[in-house]
């Protein structure tokens, strides 16, 4: 695991004070267990109860190659998340992703920087025209900074996945590049 700070993508990037974002590896397996394993973080996620680093790090071990996966670090503690899955063939010009931020660590600019990364990444090096997520009707926080960013609703799963003992809809959302 590196410490090295890294030079943001994004040119216009301003990330908090003491944060780091880089390419998260096998080592990272601990620490993205017990973000995964936050009651907030599993809220606004798919995750399931009880990860453990081991599937952790079997999934990190077998990411394929079109799976772009960062952390965000502060103190040498993994906060949060972001993977990008570009899509291929006549979906090429295409990605979705999915994030998270550590509970303790949340309205700090720490999800600002991670999407902000994705996206000048999508943008930039990989050309994507339509980048698209999906987020609980009623996530609230991550709806508002979807938009921030230039994402739109474009409609509505319902029943889109179970979440502590009830069906919970989802909104899909994507951004448009012209
Ligand atoms: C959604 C999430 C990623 C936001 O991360 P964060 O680091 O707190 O976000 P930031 O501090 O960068 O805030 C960025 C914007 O998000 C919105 N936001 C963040 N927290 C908010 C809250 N509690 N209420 C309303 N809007 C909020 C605001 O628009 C904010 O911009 P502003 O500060 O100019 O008002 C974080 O709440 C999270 O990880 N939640 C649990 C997991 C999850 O829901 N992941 C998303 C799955 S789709």
């Amino acid at each position: 695991m590196s410490d090295s700070q890294s030079i943001p993508i994004n040119a216009n990037a301003s990330w908090p004070h003491g944060l780091n974002i880089r390419a998260r590896c096998a080592a990272d397996a601990t620490d993205m267990a017990a973000l995964h394993n936050l009651p907030g973080y599993r809220f606004g996620t798919l995750r399931t109860p009880y990860h453990t680093q081991e599937q952790i790090r079997k999934g990190i071990e077998s990411q394929p190659a079109n799976f772009i996966s960062l952390v965000a670090v502060i103190d040498e503690r993994i906060v949060g998340d972001i993977g990008m899955t570009h899509f291929s063939g006549r979906r090429s010009h295409t990605a979705n992703f999915g994030m998270g931020v550590h509970d303790g660590y949340r309205e700090r600019g720490i999800g600002s920087a991670l999407i902000g990364e994705i996206l000048a990444i999508a943008d930039n090096w990989y050309n994507i025209k339509r980048l698209e997520l999906t987020v609980y009707t009623d996530n609230e926080a991550a709806i508002r900074l979807y938009r921030k960013v230039g994402f739109e609703v474009e409609g509505t799963h319902r029943d889109f996945a179970f979440r502590d003992g009830r069906y919970v809809d989802a909104y899909t959302m994507a951004r448009i590049r012209n």
